[in-house]
């Protein structure tokens, strides 16, 4: 609703509740604890409060955040999972999204091997699921641990003919990381060799039992290419978001995280950002690192232009001055100028901070000469 008590308030800001008293009596107003306040007098308090914050805030990052970011999150909505696909090279994740998707991503790839992260919406039921497919190739350590940052649950794709191989395990190791729920999906049960037990088995080894053993781990045995199992798969994997009550505000400034990027030879900077919080729209101007701009044109999974993404989105963006950095995160801004200059500010920060570096290693190596 549009009121909230102040102690309500003062939790969801993570500030003493003394403090927030204090706050709203230098705009005025004389509240008790439990007290209900309307929107206005609440975002005055946090203008407040917020003086302090953006000091700190300002040191660290150099940029000012959104003014009172915590007060925008008041209207928590339900949001699609952000589920990640992970596992060892070749046990079947894009096959399985493939299958998930009825689409075929796998043909196309260049020695069928994933190079990057792939990011898709489905619906199902009425009810949106995005996932992020990472590849299992022993190099794309990065790509993994980023996927399993942004996400709220992984599937982990263990092939019933190989077993737990280097990067199944460090696909295991990045969720413990991040505290990200793991639904195993026990893939390729068509072929001769599969053996569903010796995975089950083998997880164990890692603090993974499965329910049927007792355990609170959700295994799912699937062939992608027989297509068997994927209902199940999907079932559990809504079951496990549920439990988690996933929630965003989609009426505030947009945020999120760089997923991949790229310069296209005739559209320029291109990036697939995946909206966090709040909608993201056509015209929007976002703060990326030291990069910058105003949304020009944008794209779902299936290339087709869209005018706006709401939290848990994927979407393709044009109109970015240069090409943004996979991992970090973007802010809507004001208007374009604003994210300009704060871009500015970053970059020669970024440049004053290489020049202390480099001073720095001169003086050493001087007094190495010496
Ligand atoms: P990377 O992205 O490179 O890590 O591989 P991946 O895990 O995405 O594997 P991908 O989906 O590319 O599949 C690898 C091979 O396994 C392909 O030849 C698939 O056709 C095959 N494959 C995938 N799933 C199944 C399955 O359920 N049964 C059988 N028999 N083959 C499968
Ligand atoms: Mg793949």
């Amino acid at each position: 609703g549009d009121f909230i008590t102040v102690k309500d308030f003062a939790d969801k800001l993570g500030k003493p509740v003394n403090e927030v008293i204090k706050a709203l009596i230098f705009s005025g107003v004389m509240a008790g604890i439990n007290q209900e306040i309307d929107f206005e007098t609440a975002a005055k308090a946090a203008a407040k409060l917020s003086v302090s914050i953006k000091k700190s805030k300002e040191e660290s990052l150099g940029i000012e955040e959104d003014e009172a970011e915590d007060l925008e999150d008041m209207n928590l909505v339900k949001r699609p999972p952000i589920v990640t696909v992970m596992g060892h090279v070749d046990h079947g994740k894009t096959s399985l999204l493939d299958a998930i998707r009825k689409a075929k991503v796998t043909e196309s790839e260049a020695g069928g091997i994933t190079q990057h992260i792939g990011a898709y919406t489905i619906t199902l039921n009425g009810e949106k699921i995005t996932f992020l497919d990472t590849p299992g190739h022993e190099a794309f350590t990065a790509m993994r641990a980023r996927g399993a940052q942004i996400t709220d649950i992984v599937i982990l794709v263990v092939a019933a003919d190989d077993g737990i191989m280097p990067q199944t395990e460090e696909a295991i190791n990045h969720c413990k990381a991040a505290n990200v729920p793991i639904v195993v999906a026990i893939n390729k049960i068509d072929k001769p060799g599969a053996n569903i037990e010796k995975v089950k088995q083998e997880l164990t080894e890692y603090g993974l039992v499965s329910e049927e053993w007792g355990g609170d781990t959700i295994c799912v045995p699937v062939s992608a290419k027989a297509k068997i199992g994927i209902d199940d798969l999907l079932e559990m994997v809504l079951l496990t978001a549920e439990m988690k009550e996933l929630k965003a505000d989609s009426n505030r400034r947009a945020t999120g995280t760089v997923i991949e990027s790229k310069l296209d030879k005739g559209r320029g900077p291109l990036a697939t950002l995946l909206v966090q919080k709040g909608t993201l729209n056509v015209g929007d101007s976002i703060l990326v690192g030291s990069t910058y701009g105003r949304i020009r044109a944008m794209f779902d999974d299936k290339q087709k232009k869209i005018k706006s993404a709401g939290p848990s989105i994927p979407v393709e963006v044009l109109g970015l001055s240069d090409v943004p950095v996979a991992g970090d995160k973007f802010h809507e801004v004001k208007d374009e100028k604003t994210a300009r200059g704060m871009a500015e500010a970053r970059k020669i920060k970024e440049r004053s901070q290489l020049q202390s570096s480099v001073r720095v290693s001169l003086e050493d190596l001087y007094s190495q000469v010496k």
